[in-house]
This record gives structure tokens, sequence and C-alpha cells, in this order.
């Protein structure tokens, strides 16, 4: 495995190869206790039992697999049982990550990762010397290499999201039927005689199964599966196919697609493909597809085919990979903001830009996956999530479900960080959620050295007492800085006293006196005062071309994205009647925000200031959530259940958004 330690500006640390840390889930055994109530209500433990290292050090950290050898990059501080369940790769468990199975077993083969009180309980001093660990409880602090045993148990529930075990009940069944031959004493029609052997699991028949239906049933011999969605008939395969049912989960999002393979007889992850949204070259966030069709009505069918194939070629991917014949597939769930929603269905989303912002629906019914470009099954069903308005999309509302937003008792702030971030708080009971427009400096869009989390993003960044000390994706060359690179950098600065609370660097003679190590690295580029993030010292101003840099209009940036965030929590809080300090864990969701250093985020104030285990790594709940939707039918009503508990507080209307807005602007001082 390679190294990814910290590097000294302009080494290169070589970096392992990566696949896209995507959440997943994991399997379950036939032991389980089939009471979700006291599945779900169980958070878990709050904190973990070992100590954990200075999490500023490095952002992420590389694992390898065996015996697969799938390669993947996870947050830093994430166990591996969460990160091998978001990649697809199945470990044993009946309690859903909370310690109690004992089953989680792995073997730590490469990398440090101390036994705790859990481990003592259920593996010897041998097993424990040799890498033994349970995956629930080994936290990922640095680089492993992790063998993962094979199930030893067909899973009957399945771990999703944050802790969610999920038992398996989809709306997708197949049933083998060996039907008696017609005769003149048994002149039952043929779909007559395929129900009565459903009664239990159909109520009726989608018309074009006829169309087949004597022909199957007389090449089979009568025997034959039937295939049930959503207590309808919708298919009479020849022979026995029972053990073929497949359904995808999506997360359309506006920046990438993700899509999860499932096998729904066990819940199994079989693929998981990702890639960029085919209608980037509309604009990086909705607002600039919303202003596409605006200005040219004929842009949304562009835009509609382009998520369409975006969506199709993903299938081709995932299916290719599994070995999964497309009408195999008989279900899909999406999960999507509610423009990128709008846009698949080909409805208008120029209202979702412009004030007042309304949805064409909050609520969508079931389409044809076949009407969102999705090729599988010809009868297969998508199922939308619903949405809480125009901002809170359906990727929300399936982070929540996927969050336990509305089960778990703690009062817990779930935060989707990104261009929109979207903010949800609630201790069960009672749900508030809101978004605030954070702009794109997240993205490293509004960014002078900004650029996408890719190799050369400078993504980690540390100041120690021998100087700056930068991680660039994949070990490359620093050609840029993401998101979360660019939040270690000001909460940094800001830490050693370079960046006051105002968010001005300060003059050279007090950073010279605050941080030698680094002051020299202060520099004007034209008229403006930059901070060089790589480049050897002294850093000559006619090459700052060539280095990557954080200006003081990038801080001012990043100081406008985090008080719209932390505006937006504070005043969730003020509703809610409690105070910062009250909240018992904060949910870093997205592809970005679960790559924030939890640190960083608390130090520039983004999320509040609690102690920071209590700030965790979400991941893709989005996706997360549409893979519950095709597990289990009772967590896709869940979903909807969810949008009439939830309470949406906008922002836009408050007369002393702007005024908090301001305050907000401040870097903590510590
Ligand atoms: S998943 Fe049950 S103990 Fe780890």
């Amino acid at each position: 495995m390679a190294d990814r330690g910290s590097k000294q500006v302009s080494g290169s640390t070589g970096d392992a190869d990566e696949a896209v840390v995507l959440p997943e889930f994991a399997p379950d055994s036939e032991e389980l206790e089939l009471d979700t109530t006291v599945l779900i209500e169980d958070p878990g433990p709050e904190v973990p039992s070992v100590e954990e290292p200075d999490t500023t050090e490095v952002a992420r950290v590389a694992m390898v697999f065996e015996p697969s050898g799938k390669q993947v990059r996870a947050p830093v501080g994430v166990n591996v049982f969460d990160v091998a369940s978001w990649n697809a790769i199945a470990v044993d468990s009946t309690c859903g990550g909370h310690g109690t199975c004992r089953k989680c077993r792995v073997q730590i083969l490469e990398g440090e990762v101390p036994a705790g009180s859990v481990d003592a309980r259920a593996f010897t001093e041998e097993e424990m010397a040799a890498g033994w660990r349970l995956a629930c409880q080994a936290a990922a602090w640095s680089d492993l290499r992790v063998h993962v045993p094979p199930l030893t148990t067909r899973p009957k529930a399945s771990t999703v999201g944050v802790g969610r075990q999920v038992i398996h009940r989809p709306t997708v069944l197949k049933r083998f039927l060996e039907l008696p031959e017609p005769n003149l004493s048994d002149q039952r029609p043929d779909l007559r005689r395929v129900m009565d052997g459903i009664t239990d699991i159909a109520s009726s028949a989608d018309p074009m199964v006829l169309r087949g239906l004597p022909r199957v049933l007389r090449g089979a011999d009568f025997a034959v599966t039937a295939v049930v969605v959503d207590d309808i008939l919708v298919a009479v395969e020849p022979g026995d196919t029972s053990d073929r049912v497949f359904g995808i989960a999506f997360d359309l999002g506006t920046t990438s697609v993700v899509a999860t393979l499932l096998d729904l007889t066990n819940g199994m992850p079989l693929a998981v493909s990702s890639m960029l949204n085919k209608q980037q070259r509309y604009g990086a966030d909705v607002i600039s597809r919303i202003s596409a069709t605006m200005l040219d009505p004929s842009s949304l069918e562009s835009l509609q085919q382009l998520a369409h194939d975006t969506l199709d070629e993903l299938t081709e991917e995932v299916c290719t990979e599994a070995g999964v014949e497309r009408p195999e597939v008989y279900q899909v769930a999406l999960a999507g903001n509610a423009t990128m929603v709008q846009i698949a269905l080909g409805i208008d989303p120029e209202p979702l830009g412009v004030a007042p912002f309304i949805l064409a629906a909050e609520d969508y019914p079931d389409v044809k996956a076949d009407e969102l470009g999705i090729k599988v099954n010809p009868r297969a069903r998508a199922c939308l999530f619903p949405a809480l308005g125009a901002y809170v999309g359906g990727d929300i509302v399936a982070g929540a479900l996927a969050c336990g937003m509305d089960r778990d008792q703690r009062i817990r702030l779930f935060i989707d960080v990104g261009t929109n971030c979207e903010m949800i708080l609630g201790n069960g009971e009672q749900l508030l959620a809101t978004a605030a427009p954070a702009g794109p400096a997240f993205e490293a869009a509004s960014i002078a050295c900004g650029m996408r989390a890719a190799a050369g993003a400078i993504e980690v960044v540390r100041i120690d007492d021998s100087g700056l000390q930068i991680e660039a994706i994949e070990g490359a060359e620093p050609t840029g800085i993401c998101g979360s690179g660019l939040v270690d950098a000001v909460a940094e600065l800001v830490r050693v006293g370079l960046i006051d609370s105002s968010g001005r660097f300060v003059p050279d003679e007090v950073a010279r006196e605050l941080a030698p190590q680094v002051a020299d690295r202060l520099v004007m580029r034209g008229k403006e005062r930059v901070f060089a993030l790589s480049g050897e010292v002294p850093i000559d101003p006619a090459s700052l071309d060539r280095v990557v840099y954080l200006s003081q209009r990038d801080v001012r940036e990043l100081q406008f994205a985090k008080a719209a965030i932390s505006t937006g929590w504070a005043i969730l809080l003020e509703e809610f009647g409690i105070k910062p300090e009250e909240v018992q864990q904060v949910l870093l969701a997205g592809s970005f925000g679960s790559y924030l250093s939890p640190k960083n985020a608390i130090r520039i104030g983004l999320v509040p200031d609690i102690s920071v285990p209590r700030v965790v790594s979400a991941g893709n709940v989005a996706g997360e959530g549409a893979k519950m939707a095709l597990l289990s039918g009772s967590e896709r009503n869940g979903a909807h259940t969810l949008v009439e508990v939830i309470n949406y507080v906008e922002l836009s209307d408050r007369e002393d958004f702007n005024d908090r807005f301001v305050e907000e602007l401040a870097f903590p001082v510590t």
C-alpha cells in the first residue's frame, strides 16, 4: 500500500490508487432480532472507546480490502465497518455496527488499529496480536490493509446509512410456481392459474403480462416464476429465476451521480459506480442549469437527455460489473435535489429558480424507470423521494432517512455542505430544516487556485513548528486546492494568527512574530496579499502563477459560505430553543461535507463548537436512503412520513438574516 503521509511542500507523497468512497451497506445474519424498534432506536456508542489522534494530520486514509484487493479512500477516523459497507464489501453483523453482536470480525494486515475494550471481549489475546478486530470498533486513523472473511450467514437485514439496520422487505418479490397443466376439468384461464399461486403477494396483474403469457407457460411446461412489484404481477418468466432479483439505487447529484446495484434477495450490494453528471457543460450548479432553460427552452430537453444518458451509462456499468442482465433489474430508487429530479422528468425547473421558489410537486408518483432513461426491465418502476421545498429536495429527505433523523432521540444537526447547504436539526420528535446559499467556495469554483477534489488538489494543510505541510490528492504535484484543503488552510492560518478574526491577513511584522516558520509565504501578488501554499521559500512574486496560493479574496469567499451556514443552523437552534453546546452530534453529509476535517470545521465556526468526536462524517447518505427504499417498502414509506414531520424554516424572508449573517462572518476567537 502506498504511503499517504503528509509531506513537506513541493515533495511527493505517492498516493494509493483509489476507488471513490461510496456509502454502501453491510449484511446481517439470520439471527437478527426482527424488532425494528429496538434495532433502530439504539444510537450506539456516542464516542469511540480509544483515544483519537489529531484529525488535522490527514483528511483521508487509504484502505485495501482483501481478498478482493479493492482500494478505497475514506474520511479519517471512520470505522472499518462503515468504509467496507460504503464500498460494497459485506461484513457480517447483526447489531448494525453497535458493537454488541461481535460478528464483524476482520483482520488488520497492515496499519495500526489499537484494540479496544470490546475487542478484548470478542477475541483471545493471540487473535488480537494477529490483528483481529471488530470492524465496527476499528477506527481508521491511518492507511490500512484489511482482510474481510466471507459471510457465514444469509443476511436478513442490512446496515445502511448511519447505523440504520434495515430488515429486508423489498416490494419486488419472485415466486417459482409449478402449475398444474390445464385439462378439461381444469379450464382456468392462464392468468387465473398464475394468480391462484400468488394470492398472498399479488392482488392484480399488469395487463402487459398477458402478451407473452400463453407462450411462456407452455414453453416452460407451466414451471414459471411470477414477478410481483408492489402487489402487482408484472412478469412471468420461464423456469426458476427466483434467485435473480435486482434493483439499482441512484444518487442523482448536480455534480456527480452514483449508482449501486443491489441483490434484492439478500440486500447484498454487487456493484457501485459513479461519474460526473453529464449536464456539467450547462454549468456547475443548479442555478446555471435552471438559467439555461430560461434562456433557451430547448435546453430542457437537452439537459433531460444528458441526465438520462448519465443514469443509463451507470446502469450499464453496474450491470456489467455484476454480471446482471438489465431485464433482471425490476426496481430503481432515485434521490436527487428538486432541480435534478424535475429536469430528469422533463419538468420545467424555472419556478424553482425564482422567488417564491415553487416545486412542481412535493411528491411524485412512481414512474417507469424508462421515463428516466434507465433501460432495465420494461416494467420496472422508479421510486422518487419527496421534497420539502425547492432547496431541500429528495436527496436531503433520503439523507435524513438514512441518518434516522426521526428516530434518534439525541439532538442532532445534519448538514449537507455544498453550494446550497441543507440542514436539519432534530431530536427524533421535533425536526426543523432549512437551506442556506453557501455559494461556490466549497466546490472551489470561486477560489483563485480552486479545483475539484482530483489528483493534484491540495486537500490537507497543516502548520507545525517546521513549517507548512500539505497533502495533495494521489500524492501528485499540487496544482490547486479543493474545498477541504481550503477549509484546512484558513483554519490553520486562523489558528496560528496569520488570519485575524475578521478574516484579514495580518501585517508582515505581526506574521513574523506569530508564525515565523511560515510568515515568508505571505507575499504580494499584484495589489493583493496571498499566502503561498506550494513552492519553495523565499517565494518569488514573479513565480506566483506557478504556485498554489490562498488569496485574501478566497478567505472572504469562505467566510461568506461559512457565515451563511452558521447563520442557518444558529436560527434553527434558536427556533428549537437550545444553545449550540446542547447539540449532541453533527452529521457532515455529502461528497464534500464527509471529507471536511471536523476539528477545522469547528475552528472556523462552520459547525457548533462541540467536542470533535461528536462531529462525524455521514458519507453519501442520499444514496444510502435510496438503497433503503429498495430494501424495504416500509422505509420507502418512511420517507413520506418524514416530509410530514419536518418543518421548514425559510431564511430569505427573515428580517434579521442579514444582520446575523454579518455577525457570523467573523472567525471564532480561541
Ligand atoms: S457489527 Fe456487531 S459488533 Fe460490530
